[in-house]
């Protein structure tokens, strides 16, 4: 890498601006767009539990997701409940797949913290798995390996960076192992399928392509077990009786109402994202030979965008990025095992062999070798739908300043 000096030295040729100091900026509808679902509220005088704009809300979620479903008939229709947060809908989910104290979740270890929280929320252990050094997160092969040596309950694979899981690698893999599989796809809305067997679930956190400040979806083709989600969300009442565990996860109303503004501009915030993308591709160009982009990244209606540099240099660019005005990011890192409350939990290489708690940090780091290159070389770079073409080139020709040998 060049030395700090010169990078400095560079920088006056640079016309940076606030567009490339936030390395993400929401796309979320504005007050005038949502002023029309919250004079319904008015009306209605109804606030939160199931109400009306909850209902349309899921009903055009349904619509949407359904449009790009499996054909075939036999899959079954996609059922769905809106939830409060997307972290609710995981842990929702888990428990509905039977996960409780004593049970144990395979999860990859470079992803949002979210997911070994849910896990614990439900009294069940996490355990956490090494990457597939090419898409970046836990596949059905690693799982498989995972579950021939170690106990394994229910997994959790993640759509890394909001790049979609294939479904049917993962309905094979329960049909053959038992093993039930939420895909936590938080980022992945409308292009993550819902697969046979199993749940997804969604975040619409304000970060998210879909966001409407906090919400959450979680998704199956078995109305019985939705129906117990939603039961769950609710106290886990019927009719005012409480019959099984529960919490409050409920969207309310406004939430559902910036839900259904945001729905009335999905195309646009979709396009504009995709455009994002094509215009990094393009330019990014002159950065191969230093640099790589997320595999399959262009399936994605994407809210970041992954590079993987070449050298594991991440750490130094993030640096300089940062004196530069540049907002780089390094979500989803370091790998959570690296994080204090998730020390202690099993790992899991990706030939399957186990490190049990107890293990200190270097044993991990000969051990989780993919997550922990990710580590070195993973950097995000400013994505919103408010850069402009010269920022993107912007942003590339100062990565080639830091990158190029
Ligand atoms: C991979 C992943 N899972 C789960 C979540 C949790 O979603 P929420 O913030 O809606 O609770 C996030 C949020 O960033 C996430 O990135």
């Amino acid at each position: 890498m060049r030395s700090q000096e010169l990078e400095v030295a560079l920088r006056p040729r640079l016309t940076l601006n606030a567009a490339v100091g936030s390395y993400l900026i929401p796309d979320l509808p504005t007050a005038d767009e949502i002023l029309p679902y919250l004079r319904r509220i008015d009306s209605a005088r109804w606030y939160s539990n199931f109400g009306p704009l909850v209902s349309e809300f899921e009903g055009r979620l349904q619509a949407l997701i359904s449009a790009r479903d499996d054909p075939n008939p036999q899959a079954g229709r996609v059922c769905l409940t809106a939830l409060a947060t997307g972290h609710q809908a995981l842990e929702i989910g888990l428990r509905l797949l039977g996960i409780e104290g004593g049970k144990r979740v395979l999860l990859p270890a470079v992803t949002f913290s979210a997911c070994p929280l849910a896990v614990l929320q439900t009294g069940a252990q996490p355990v956490l798995a090494d990457v597939d050094p090419r898409s970046w997160t836990l596949t059905p092969r690693i799982a498989r390996e995972a579950a021939s040596r170690t106990e394994i309950d229910a997994i959790m694979p993640v759509a890394a960076y909001g790049v979609p899981l294939l479904t049917p690698e993962w309905d094979d893999f329960s049909r053959d192992t038992g093993i039930p599989v939420l895909i936590d796809a938080a980022a992945a809305i409308e292009t993550q399928g819902l697969p046979r067997r199993g749940l997804v679930a969604h975040s619409l956190h304000a970060t998210k392509p879909f966001g409407i400040g906090e919400g959450g979806i979680l998704a199956g083709r078995e109305a019985e077990m939705i129906a117990k989600g939603r039961q769950y969300a609710n106290f886990g009442m019927i009719d005012r009786i409480t019959r099984t565990m529960g919490t409050n996860a409920k969207m309310s109303e406004y939430h559902a109402a910036t839900g259904l503004a945001q729905m009335d501009r999905w195309t646009d915030v979709k396009r504009r994202r995709r455009q994002l993308l094509a215009l990094y591709i393009d330019h990014a160009k002159i950065l191969f030979g230093s640099v790589t982009l997320q595999p399959s990244i262009e399936e994605a209606i994407p809210s970041s965008l992954m590079l993987r540099l070449h050298e594991p240099i991440a750490d130094a660019v993030l640096a300089a990025g940062k004196r530069a005005g540049i907002g780089l990011h390094r979500t989803y890192l370091p790998p959570l095992y690296r994080h204090p409350c998730f020390a202690n939990l099993v790992v899991v290489n990706s030939a399957g062999s186990v490190l049990l708690p107890g293990a200190d940090i270097v044993q991990k780091e000969l051990h989780m070798t993919n997550s922990e290159t990710l580590f070195g070389h993973l950097l995000g770079v400013p994505f919103h739908p408010f850069m402009s073409e010269a920022d993107v080139i912007n942003v590339v020709e100062w990565l080639r300043t830091q990158v190029a040998a």
